[in-house]
């Protein structure tokens, strides 16, 4: 069986990049719902409804687990997967993962945090009940970023860089410590994001944590990593496919890496 990633459109091939180096072994899925992007203006019901059919594909496909690695869709419809979809379902002993959880986790001593998001991740609150629930202490300053996704798939990367002059002023003007790219789409311009933050600001970005945390959730789940394939091969499917996905599959996957228009929605 394969492990699974899920997001809405390219961002989550950075996460799953990492994983395929450092968890080589295992068999994957990607599935980037690009038809429906952006899903970071859209409504809990509609994130919700197309996350069950994207997770069910997942599962007829044989992932054992699937790793939301959308924030939009862990911060909107985590829960409801796994408490009403799953249990309900003909799934029932596979997993849904999410990415904010183990995000919060990391933030060690620090004490002021930045957040940047989509509409949807940021109004939801999900950021800070998981902080709450580990440290009710820390402090969580959150902006909401909605110009970005859009630039970041068109691949106009030098286009963010004004956009986020404006959205990084209240988070410095407020002394954070570390700024959490809470949006799988923010590594692909980490580079921009790092030049308008102060030096001592710490990034915390998903694509180096999450390699880490599934490998210790795998140790403790000896019933889930049993199942999984381990012969080191990569599916990716994204729902509507554009050349500029293809020559980026390519170029971070390999050549024998095919990125196909998910047939089974
Ligand atoms: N990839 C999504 C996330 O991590 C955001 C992109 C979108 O709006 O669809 O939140």
């Amino acid at each position: 069986m394969k492990i699974g990633i899920f997001d809405s459109g390219l961002g989550g091939l950075m996460i799953l990049r990492k994983l395929a180096r450092q968890l080589p072994q295992y068999d994957y899925l990607y599935l980037g719902d690009t038809k429906n992007l952006p899903y970071g203006n859209k409504s809990q019901a509609q994130i919700y409804k197309l996350a069950v059919r994207t997770v069910e594909h997942m599962f007829k496909q044989d992932c054992a687990l699937v790793v939301i690695a959308c924030n939009t869709v862990s911060s909107e419809a985590l829960r409801k997967l796994q408490q009403d979809y799953l249990p309900h379902s003909r799934f029932k002993g596979r997993k849904i993962l999410g990415i904010i959880r183990p995000t919060v986790e990391t933030i060690g001593n620090i004490r002021r945090v930045g957040l940047i998001g989509t509409r949807q991740t940021v109004a939801s609150g999900a950021y800070r009940r998981e902080l709450e629930n580990i440290d009710p202490d820390v402090k969580l300053f959150a902006v909401a970023t909605p110009a970005l996704v859009d630039l970041i798939e068109a691949q106009r990367l030098n286009r963010t860089v004004e956009p986020l002059k404006i959205y990084l002023r209240p988070l410095i003007a407020n002394r954070i410590q570390a700024l959490i790219l809470g949006c799988t789409h923010y590594g692909l311009i980490r580079k921009q994001i790092r030049a308008g933050l102060p030096k001592n600001v710490k990034i915390i970005a998903q694509e180096d944590l999450l390699s880490g945390k599934l490998e210790s959730y795998l140790k403790r789940h000896p019933e889930i990593q049993s199942q999984l394939g381990k012969s080191g091969k990569i599916i990716l499917e994204v729902t509507k496919l554009n050349p500029g996905y293809s020559k980026l599959a390519k170029k971070w996957f390999g050549k024998h890496v095919h990125l196909s228009a998910s047939n089974n929605r």
